[in-house]
């Protein structure tokens, strides 16, 4: 088991480069960052300024391989990141099951030519890449929804699992464990580090995170919803103004329950499925397509697109460096406080 405060949490004194201190854990340690908070892939919003943003802060960005239309765009995209930072960030290789797949033996070329070494995978079961990855001296973050596919994950060699509750924003599973549950069983579970995703937006919640069991946090839709993400300011608005009740869950009677952004869009989509409806029926409403045109046009109404329970807690739209820094200080002061009074 591990992250008890007391042991796996180490609050040091202040860093060098960065106005925090230090918070080691496990996580921090395998990956070589200073700050246990990660920046999950996301579609269309994983880009070089965003990413390099929360690296240059302290956390792991991460850049997402789909979000460029071939793996040249990607080796561009990862070059755009190195010239903003020079910190360790990844990139999300998410691998969904599909009728047309993306090339992703070129994706993961163009990730290990490059140079990089974190790599976030999703989708699936990490299994077929690990020899390739492992050759190249990349460490693996596997992200997954249950604690079996984390302790499946450990078994086949990543560095580290990130487990995703039914909080988060994009695919919860078919399980529906919340991570109150999720976090302190896959801590039973896992030998290796392990972040805690979803739902995560403030140091209450990554105090929270380490104090469940896990080695830091992964999030998501707190950093859709700052300065350097490149979506339209109106998306980012709305998110300020839901609460945790706007998000919806499609595609539950497919078994690929993803939770969005609740809009009139996804309430069609809900109603045509649960009245017998099957996927070519709502193709066209869940089409990508309409999805950028929510986050380039900011017409909200568009399409579907995916957000977490979390905004319900997320009220401004900072710099995603302050992002990091906050929710570590935060944090801090939460355990502080906390020791100060039980410990
Ligand atoms: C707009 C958006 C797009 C996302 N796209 C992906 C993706 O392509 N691949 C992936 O592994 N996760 C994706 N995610 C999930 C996040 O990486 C993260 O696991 C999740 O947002 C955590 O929940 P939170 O939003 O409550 O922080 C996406 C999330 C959002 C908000």
């Amino acid at each position: 088991m591990s992250g008890a405060i007391s042991t796996d949490a180490t609050l040091d004194s202040p860093a060098k480069t960065t106005a925090a201190p230090r918070l080691s854990t496990r996580f921090t340690e395998a990956l070589g960052i200073e700050y246990p908070v990660v920046q999950g892939g996301m579609m269309w919003a994983g880009r070089a300024a965003l990413a390099a943003a929360v690296s240059e802060a302290g956390g792991l960005g991460v850049i997402t391989a789909l979000t460029q239309p071939t793996p040249a765009d990607l080796v561009a995209e990862i070059e755009r990141t190195r010239e903003l930072t020079d910190r360790p960030f990844g990139v999300n290789l998410t691998i969904l099951p599909s009728i047309n797949p993306p090339p992703y033996d070129d994706y993961r070329r163009a990730i290990v030519d490059s140079g990089v070494t974190i790599v976030e995978t999703a989708g699936s079961s990490p299994e077929p890449h690990m020899e390739y990855f492992a050759a190249h001296g990349v460490q693996v973050i596997h992200k997954c929804t249950s604690v079996r596919h984390a302790v499946k994950a450990e078994s086949v060699g990543v560095t580290a699992v990130s487990i995703d509750g039914f909080e988060c924003a994009g695919h919860p599973g078919e399980d529906d464990i919340p991570g109150l549950v999720l976090i302190p069983a896959a801590a039973d579970a896992l030998s290796i580090p392990f972040i805690a995703s979803g739902g995560f937006a403030d140091g209450r919640g990554l105090a929270a995170a380490l104090a469940l069991g896990a080695d830091g946090i992964n999030m998501g839709t707190r950093f859709l919803c700052s300065q350097e993400s490149p979506i339209s300011d109106a998306v980012k608005k709305r998110i300020t103004q839901a609460s945790e009740r706007d998000t919806c869950l499609i595609f539950r009677q497919l078994g690929n329950t993803a939770r969005v952004a609740r809009n009139s869009v996804s309430d069609e989509v809900v109603r045509i499925l649960n009245g017998g409806g099957s996927f070519p029926d709502v193709q066209d409403l869940v089409a990508g397509a309409r999805g950028r045109r929510v986050f380039d046009d900011g017409d909200i109404e568009a399409g579907i697109w995916a957000a977490g329970l979390v905004q319900g807690i997320i009220r401004d739209i900072p710099p995603a460096g302050e992002i990091v820094t906050r929710v570590v200080r935060e944090a801090r002061e939460i355990l502080a406080q906390v020791i100060g009074r039980f410990g």
